[in-house]
């Protein structure tokens, strides 16, 4: 696995691959306070759900690294707090990692602020969230693999690879794990329009592991799959709701519906980081984003002035169009709420 780290930490200071600017060029950004790292994850320096829940627990460190006195009690750390905070939960809505990380450094406070180390343990937990990730993605990678039959092409959307995550990826786990094992021939990237994380991440992944990859427009997608007759589609997540829809970036349903026409399978594989066992999918929020992402291509206007602009970030797959969720803990096979509630159950005991 060759990728560059999206993410590293080390003197106390958090540094962003920019993924803006990727694969023209490799640029870290340095980070020294919250607010900062709250903007780069808006304005998607860094991205993909599990990199973005990973970021926002760097995030608390530095905020805590800032304060001049100590807090002498919970209350007091919370408060101390809460303008970091809030300001790391407000910089994107949909990915639930972003959420479930910042809810273990409050479970951090609460163990710590009455006269624990609350610094130590913040970078302690954020360490441990970034290790444990990759770790996650090589068994969630090889869960998968387990469902890729010899010689397949596959199809893969926007980026769920090493830059999404701590390292090797989810939706790419899967694909690097299934291409070790010999059965991957190919893989097909959809562009993933207007960030092109598929253009300009996904297949410059790839391409660094010597992985055959062919991108392709969105609009081919259908044509692609009549074609190539791919085995999976295989795609990440930023959430998946109790009755197993699954939120990812935008285009993933028209690939889960024509999929289904074509007789592919789909696979969503994400950690269970990105379960939200407290919602249906109708009502995971999705994020709009601004009309300048689809009006303007690379600082040139393409549409017409005052157009008006849909720009949703994200959109939801019902359940009943996946055929497989895949974490670190295994595979659901034909998703529905008994069996997302199940699996998480098993998670949490094990
Ligand atoms: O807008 P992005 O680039 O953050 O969207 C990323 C995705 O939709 C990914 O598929 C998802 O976060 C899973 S990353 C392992």
């Amino acid at each position: 696995m060759t990728s560059p780290s999206a993410i590293k930490w080390s003197a106390q200071q958090l540094q962003l691959l920019d993924q803006r600017i990727l694969p023209a060029r490799i640029e870290y950004l340095s980070y020294s306070e919250p607010f900062a790292v709250a903007e780069a994850i808006r304005n998607m320096v860094v991205r993909g759900a599990p990199a973005i829940g990973i970021t926002a627990a760097y995030g608390m460190v530095l905020a805590a690294q800032q304060l001049t006195s100590t807090p002498a009690s919970v209350a007091a750390w919370c408060q101390a707090l809460s303008a970091a905070r809030s300001a790391l939960a407000n910089s994107r809505p949909t990915a639930v990692n972003l959420f479930w990380a910042l809810e273990r450094c409050d479970r951090v406070i609460e163990e710590q602020g009455n006269g624990g180390n609350v610094l130590g343990a913040l970078t302690a937990l954020a360490e441990n969230i970034h290790a444990e990730d990759i770790k996650l993605n090589q068994r969630i990678g090889d869960f998968g693999a387990s469902l890729i039959p010899a010689n397949s092409v596959v199809y893969t959307h926007c980026n769920a690879g090493a830059l999404a995550t701590g390292g090797y990826g989810t939706a790419l786990g899967v694909i690097r794990s299934a291409y070790r094992d010999g059965n991957i021939r190919g893989v097909i990237a959809g562009e993933t329009r207007p960030w092109l994380q598929g253009a300009r991440l996904t297949s410059w992944e790839l391409i660094q592991d010597g992985i055959p990859v062919t991108l392709a427009i969105e609009g081919a997608a259908a044509h692609l799959m009549r074609e190539q007759k791919p085995s999976w589609i295989i795609v990440g997540a930023d959430r998946v709701a109790a009755n197993g829809d699954a939120a990812n970036k935008i285009g993933t349903y028209n690939l889960a519906i024509i999929a289904k026409y074509h007789g592919v399978k789909v696979m969503v594989a994400a950690p269970t980081s990105t379960f939200d066992a407290n919602i249906d999918g109708e009502k995971i929020p999705i994020e709009q984003r601004p009309g300048e992402e689809i009006s303007h291509s690379f600082g040139q206007r393409i549409a017409p002035e005052n157009i008006n602009i849909a720009n949703p970030a994200f959109d939801v797959t019902p359940a009943a169009l996946i055929d497989a969720i895949v974490t670190e803990h295994g595979i659901i096979h034909a998703p529905n709420r008994d069996k997302v509630l199940a699996h998480l159950r098993a998670a949490a005991d094990s």
